[in-house]
């Protein structure tokens, strides 16, 4: 089975290119969380550089009692011997897509890997809409009828995975929604997972919104994974966890996973881990500077749908993480009109080509090739060098940091470039070679 670079990185790529050529590039593709290591991590990883020995497969003792520790104060208690440590928690979820077999029910838009993995697997993934504003939650009656549907058509699905808050679209499912999901996956005898990466991540302020884990409702059924990689912005160290549903689906799962993941990775890397049982532990200065990451999120991922919404494109307000999910449905006939645009690829190909401004079509979330919804992350606006990455966390207005308004400033340009009478209008700027010194 051929499964290609994940559209994420692929982007990435893409853009590199770009700057090598000496284009000024638009980084809004890749969600890495941008930001510096904590000095407490980087000495909780060199003290336990001495750790050179396999571990338990499912994680050390301390980092399970740790991530226990960290459930149970989000009001999910948590038994350790339920919890399994990973390289990550995007191979934690491929062990756990191999063991439970079968397809699985997945969120369109969606983040990219899930579909990808099932595929992997040798499953296929049941699309299932989200309703705007819920992002990451299949619409609970869509998905009661497609696996209905899929079922009546011989195929076997066993789980739903649901990602809370969500990427693409940043938005964070309510109450009621995450409830119905939790309702109708265990009348189909569903397993939940539930991807909580982004949850500390949600924007502090008015709009603040509270997380609903769908373990609160379906607790027998819901495996929970998270990590640091985008809270503590440690996704090069590769540490994630899950919380198997202290039941007799959990102690199923947990022991065809601890082969898969005994066969795969024998057990995740021993220095990372002392320092991740250390996270988990949520000392005050890593909740602080977790704090200063979420509202430095929030504002700048603010300012960038403000720019799209002034551009005509529709944006459902981001509440978490560094994503939003702008719609180019309002401006649907001006694209066709003046670019021969009518695809969500041809929109951002345009973007990337004319522009260096890197994001990712609807089609690569799950949704169809005509939807002129992109995904932008904005985590990469806040500066290149670690220097800039702390003044932008420490910056009271960090809209006004040069290098953050230069990059607003120029989506401004390249949305009217590509919209020229649009509400903000001004004159088109094409892509042009690199003369800032930001
Ligand atoms: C929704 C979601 N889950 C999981 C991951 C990957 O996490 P990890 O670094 O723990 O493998 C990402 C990274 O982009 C993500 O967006």
């Amino acid at each position: 089975m051929t499964v290609t670079v994940s559209a994420t990185l692929a982007v990435n790529e893409a853009l590199e290119e770009k700057r090598r050529q000496g284009v000024r590039v638009l980084p809004l593709g890749f969600g890495e969380a941008g930001l510096p290591v904590h000095p407490v991590m980087r000495d909780q990883l060199s003290a336990g550089n001495g750790a050179n020995a396999y571990g338990p497969v499912a994680g050390s003792t301390a980092l399970r009692e740790a991530a226990a520790g960290y459930w149970e104060r989000r009001g999910l208690p948590t038994d350790p011997s339920m919890v399994i440590a990973g390289p990550g928690s995007k191979p934690l979820l491929y062990s756990l897509l191999l063991e439970l077999g079968g397809d699985t029910a997945i969120a369109a838009p969606s983040w990219v890997s899930y579909a990808a993995q099932s595929r992997l697997v040798g499953c296929r993934p049941v699309m299932v809409p989200t309703a705007t504003g819920q992002g990451g939650v299949p619409q609970p009656d869509l998905l009661h009828a497609a696996v209905t549907d899929a079922r009546d058509q011989g195929r076997t699905v066993k789980a739903v995975v649901v990602t809370l808050p969500d990427n693409p679209t940043g938005t964070v499912a309510s109450e009621e929604t995450v409830r119905r999901l939790a309702e109708v996956a265990r009348e189909l005898d569903l397993v939940i997972i539930s991807d909580e990466i982004y949850r500390d991540l949600v924007h502090p302020g008015d709009g603040e919104v509270r997380v609903h884990s769908p373990a609160d409702f379906a607790p027998e059924r819901t495996v929970i994974s998270t990590g640091l990689s985008k809270n503590l912005a440690l996704g090069g160290w590769r540490i994630g966890v899950l919380r198997l549903p202290d039941s007799e689906i959990g102690q199923r799962l947990r022991g065809g996973l601890l082969g898969v993941a005994s066969e795969i990775w024998s057990s995740p890397a021993a220095p990372v881990q002392e320092a991740a049982a250390h996270a988990f532990t949520e000392p005050a200065e890593l909740v602080d500077h977790i704090d200063r990451s979420r509202r430095l999120h929030g504002l700048v991922a603010r300012g960038v749908a403000d720019t799209f919404t002034a551009a005509g494109a529709e944006v459902p307000t981001p509440r978490a993480a560094f994503y939003l999910y702008p719609d180019f449905e309002p401006v649907r006939e001006r694209l066709a009109a003046q670019h021969g645009i009518t695809t969500g690829p041809e929109l951002t190909g345009l973007l990337l080509d004319r522009f260096g401004m890197g994001v990712l079509p609807a089609v690569e979330f799950g949704e169809s090739t005509d939807t002129l919804r992109m995904r932008v992350a904005t985590s990469l606006l806040y500066g290149e060098t670690e220097e800039r990455r702390y003044a932008a966390l420490s910056a009271t207005d960090p809209l006004a940091l040069p290098w953050i308004s230069d990059h607003l400033e120029r989506l401004s340009e390249v949305l009217d470039a590509l919209l020229p009478d649009s509400p903000s209008g001004s004159v088109a700027a094409p892509a042009q070679v690199a003369t800032s010194a930001v």
